[in-house]
């Protein structure tokens, strides 16, 4: 916890947290994460966060926040725990069996771990897109329309035909498919159903966006689209991206988080992680040096 009070400190003093010149790049303490983890205006406040499958721990002792209209890319090396950790921000790992969760992770003023919450209108208010788009066997304006439904976010057809609208115009989609909304989701190219799910996350109105290499799957084009789309929608929400791409994470993140085997190594501002890394683990995955 006295790091995390140090932290702060050194942050409203508006420094990064680093280490002393004579030990600069050589610190191997992971316990520690250096740069910038804290941010003053906080959408998404994490401490102490430890996950364990069974017996195995996989994310050790993660404080970090998520700013407002902030897009954090994570990365490092495969099985490093990015996907665990993002899956925390909404309660996903509840759904996976043999894993435990402690610590505290709030949004906005609400702890999502205590127990009176409903995780259903929380992973509305923080939802998630994945890997490889997931479409519903529905036609694309049902995909969308589905969780306004559900959630109860609508009172009638026109105000839901709006909000269809609405959202397949934020994800960038809308000239694509205005006139054949009632096809099926599944019909559409991968960029496409990529946007489609972007959509369907849009239209329950929520606070923060997870994605996991959400562009993995898609081709240089279709990339592209969703980077300018990430960076456009950062107006509205909070972003929290994973991506093996660290040209992607210099391109649309404002902070990078970089993790190594379950240890938040560094957290910094994209353009100094990527120029400048403080911790010697992240100078040698950016080089290529690891992973
Ligand atoms: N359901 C599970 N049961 C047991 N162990 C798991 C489970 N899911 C993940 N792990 C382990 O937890 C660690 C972190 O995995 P995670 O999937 O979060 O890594 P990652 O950084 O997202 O990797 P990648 O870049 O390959 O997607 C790994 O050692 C992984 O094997
Ligand atoms: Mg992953």
């Amino acid at each position: 916890m006295d790091t995390v009070l140090d932290m702060r400190e050194m942050m409203a003093a508006g420094r990064e947290t680093t280490a002393t010149a004579g030990v600069r790049k050589v610190d191997r303490d992971r316990r520690t994460t250096v740069g910038m983890p804290f941010v003053e205006d906080p959408r998404m406040v994490c401490r102490e966060v430890n996950v364990y499958y069974g017996d195995k721990h996989a994310i050790r002792n993660v404080s970090i926040d998520v700013g407002k209209n902030e897009v954090l890319a994570m990365i490092g090396p495969s099985g490093c725990g990015k996907s665990t950790f993002l899956r925390c921000l909404n309660r996903m790992n509840d759904t996976v069996a043999g894993c435990r969760v402690s610590g505290e992770i709030l949004l906005d003023e609400l702890n999502i771990y205590d127990k009176r919450v409903d995780v259903v209108p929380l992973r509305a208010q923080v939802g998630m897109v994945f890997q490889k788009p997931n479409p519903f066997p529905k036609s694309i304006f049902d995909n969308v329309a589905y969780g306004p439904k559900i959630h109860g976010l609508v009172s009638g057809k026109s105000e839901l035909a709006d909000v269809v609208e609405d959202s397949l115009k934020k994800a960038g989609l809308w000239n694509e498919v205005s006139d054949r909304l009632d096809q099926p989701g599944t019909g559409l190219s991968g960029g496409q159903q990529q946007r489609l799910c972007i959509a369907r996350a849009i239209a329950v109105r929520p606070e923060v966006i997870l994605m996991d290499e959400p562009c993995s799957a898609l081709d240089p084009i279709a990339t592209a689209t969703v980077e300018d789309l990430i960076t456009e929608l950062r107006t509205h929400y909070t972003i929290v991206i994973v991506t093996h791409n660290m040209q992607q994470a210099a391109r649309v993140s404002q902070r990078t988080a970089y993790f190594h085997l379950g240890d938040l190594v560094e957290v910094g501002p994209t353009d100094r992680l990527f120029t400048n890394p403080r911790h010697q683990l992240t100078e040698d995955y950016i080089t290529g040096r690891f992973g």
